[in-house]
C-alpha cells in the first residue's frame, strides 16, 4: 500500500514536470532569420566601434610610414562603415544599437598583447599586419553572411550598403598583404637571420638555397589571404 502510494506520487511529479517543460517550449515564439540578422548587425556595429580604437593604436605602433598610412586610411573607412550601418538600421526601421562583439574583442586583445612584446621594428610591423588581417577576415565573414541573409529576405538597400563595406574590408586586407609581401616580412626575416652564414659547413650550398627558398615562400604564404 505504502509502495503503491509513493509510486503514484512519483508519477504525479513526472506529469507536473512534463507540463512545465511543455509550457516553456511554447511560451515564446521562436526567433526568425530576421531576428538573427538584426542581432548580427548589432554585433557588426559594436565590432566597428571597437576597431576604431584599435586601429588608431595600431597606426601609432607601426614603424613603416606606409603601414601607418594604411591603418589611418582604414580608420577613416571604419568611421564611414559605422555610419553606413546606421543607415542599414534606418532602412529596416530598427533602432541603432550595438551588442558587445566578443569575437572582435578577443582578436583586439591578442593584438594588444603582441604590441606589448619587445620586438624589433620590422617584426612588430609584421605582427601588426597579422593582427589587422585577422580582424579583416572576421569582418569579411560577418559581412558576407549579412549580405547573403539580406539578399534572401529582400532587403535591397541593406545589401547595397553592406556590399560597399565588404568591398572596403577586402581592399584593406589586400593592402596589408601587399605591404607584408612588399618588404615588411623580408625586412623582419633579414633581421631574424642577420649574420647567419649563407653556406654553413654541414649544409652543401644547393641544399642551403632550397631551405632558404622554402622559408621565403612560407613567409609569403603567411600573409597571402
Ligand atoms: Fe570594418
Amino acid at each position: 500500500m505504502l509502495l503503491r502510494r509513493s509510486a503514484a506520487r512519483r508519477k504525479g511529479r513526472v506529469s507536473v514536470l512534463r507540463a512545465e517543460q511543455n509550457e516553456e517550449t511554447t511560451m515564446a515564439d521562436p526567433g526568425t532569420l530576421h531576428d538573427a540578422f538584426i542581432d548580427e548587425l548589432r554585433d557588426a556595429y559594436d565590432a566597428e566601434k571597437q576597431l576604431t580604437k584599435a586601429l588608431s593604436k595600431m597606426a601609432r605602433a607601426a614603424s613603416s610610414p606606409d603601414l601607418r598610412a594604411a591603418f589611418e586610411h582604414h580608420l577613416e573607412e571604419t568611421r564611414g562603415q559605422i555610419e553606413r550601418l546606421e543607415q542599414v538600421f534606418e532602412s529596416l526601421d530598427e533602432k541603432v544599437r550595438g551588442k558587445h562583439c566578443d569575437g572582435i574583442a578577443g582578436i583586439i586583445e591578442e593584438g594588444n598583447n603582441v604590441m606589448q612584446e619587445n620586438f624589433d621594428e620590422a617584426t612588430m610591423d609584421a605582427c601588426l599586419i597579422a593582427g589587422g588581417q585577422r580582424a579583416e577576415h572576421y569582418e569579411m565573414a560577418a559581412y558576407g553572411t549579412l549580405i547573403a541573409w539580406a539578399e534572401v529576405m529582400g532587403h535591397a538597400d541593406a545589401v547595397d550598403l553592406l556590399q560597399q563595406t565588404l568591398d572596403e574590408e577586402k581592399a584593406a586586407d589586400e593592402k596589408l598583404s601587399a605591404l607584408a609581401e612588399g618588404g615588411i616580412n623580408q625586412n623582419a626575416a633579414d633581421a631574424a637571420h642577420a649574420g647567419e652564414d649563407e653556406e654553413s659547413e654541414e649544409e652543401p650550398a644547393a641544399v642551403g638555397a632550397g631551405v632558404k627558398n622554402r622559408l621565403a615562400s612560407k613567409a609569403k604564404a603567411g600573409s597571402r589571404r
